[in-house]
């Protein structure tokens, strides 16, 4: 039976996908194309050899989820489907809270009405709070989040919760990613930021491949080793795998959560080192300002997920770096033939 994989032409999506082929299931990928690429998932279909079925539509379209339903015999939704811009987020927060909190409950009204109870959830570390003590652990409550993106975030994990209560029928899955960066390593699949990249590991390596001048660091007087704040990132083909081992070992009804990182935090110029001594490239930087929001330093305790799935993080700093330049210095312009407006202006 299909697994149905919403957001599944995006990052995390299309790399969750291609381990599903590559697993024997078969997979039905919903995506309204909004920052996917339908290139992704053919790239997808050649590097497994097998097909996918892909539905171009919006998750919060009740009508074609329910065609979904009745067409496709589908056994689990993992739901990567939603807004992820930090920043934006703060502008625009109401469309943050309809793409994502409400994409959320109409996939679950469309899922319940199919007699369908089995959902995996891209969820965030962003969860734990502004407050949350280190490492992060599952049994911690929620914390205040620091913009409406990660709010949006808990408020899922709170309405799956509760969902799960009324009709204990529903196996959920919680999953908490910190912060997942590289590409597969056949560099024919990776991230493929629209504009100036938000998030670090994009950014360095559009400057390493030349489309922007210099890294700002923002910050470096935080109370961490040198300064730079830290982050627990995690290949992204590793992250993929944890979704097929969470659609392996958890079948029971309940809400189940678990962390996917390494364990351990790399600093921002520990990050801008190691991709110059894997690359060979210059990553010109300067220091700036703290950027709002940011927190000093977090990492995940994996204990529960290699325990519970036998999941663990596989590639190190040097592998992630590696996979990431080699996708970046094949495709320098990503999905795209040429330099987006945004970039070559900016
Ligand atoms: P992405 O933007 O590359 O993928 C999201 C996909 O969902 C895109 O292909 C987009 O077109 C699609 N989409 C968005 N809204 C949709 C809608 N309403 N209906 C149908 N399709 C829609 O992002 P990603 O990095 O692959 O993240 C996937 C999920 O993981 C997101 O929910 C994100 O919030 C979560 N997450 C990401 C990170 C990260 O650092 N990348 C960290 C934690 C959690
Ligand atoms: C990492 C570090 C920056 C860019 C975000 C979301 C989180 C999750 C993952 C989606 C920070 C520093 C960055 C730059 C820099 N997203 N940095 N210069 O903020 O840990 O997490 O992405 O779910 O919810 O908040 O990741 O890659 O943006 O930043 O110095 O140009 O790099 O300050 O210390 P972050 P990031």
């Amino acid at each position: 039976m299909p697994i149905l994989v919403t957001g599944g032409a995006g990052y995390i999506g299309s790399h969750t996908v291609l381990e599903l082929l590559q697993a024997g299931h078969r997979v039905v990928v919903l995506d309204n194309l909004r920052n996917g690429s339908l290139l992704a998932l053919r790239r997808v279909e050649a590097l497994a050899g097998q097909a996918v079925t892909f539905q171009r539509g919006d998750v919060r379209d009740r009508a074609l989820l329910d065609a979904l339903f009745a067409e496709h015999a589908i056994e689990a939704v993992v739901h990567f489907a939603g807004l992820k811009a930090v920043g934006e987020s703060v502008s625009q927060p109401l469309a943050y809270y309809e793409n994502n909190v409400n994409g959320t409950l109409v996939l679950c009204r469309a899922m319940a009405a199919a007699g369908l109870h089995r959902l995996v959830f891209s969820s965030s570390a962003t969860v734990y709070g502004v407050e949350a003590p280190v490492p992060y652990l599952e049994s911690m409550p929620r914390g205040t989040t620091a913009n409406p993106y990660g709010t949006s975030k808990a408020m899922v994990e709170k309405v799956l919760e509760d969902l799960q209560v009324a009709d204990p029928r529903w196996s959920v899955v919680l999953l908490r990613y910190f912060n997942p960066i590289g590409a597969h390593p056949s560099g024919q699949i990776g991230e493929d930021p629209q504009g100036i990249p938000d998030n670090l590991m994009p950014y360095i390596s559009q400057v390493a491949v030349g489309q922007l001048a210099e890294l700002s660091i923002f910050g470096n007087d935080y109370p961490t080793r040198d300064g730079t704040c830290e982050r627990d990132y995690l290949h992204v083909v590793d992250l993929a795998r944890g979704h097929l081992r969470a659609l392996e070992r958890v079948e029971s009804p309940g809400v189940h959560v678990f962390n996917l990182g390494t364990g351990r935090a790399y600093s921002v110029l520990e990050i801008v080192e190691a991709f110059q001594r894997v690359t060979g490239r210059a990553v010109p930087y300067r220091f700036a300002p703290r950027r709002a929001g940011d927190l000093p330093a977090f990492w995940a305790d994996t204990t529960k997920a290699a325990r519970e799935l036998g999941w663990q993080a596989s590639c190190n700093l040097d592998q992630m770096i590696r996979d990431t330049w080699h996708w970046q210095s094949r495709y320098p312009f990503g999905y795209r033939q040429t330099a987006q407006k945004a970039v070559v202006g900016g």
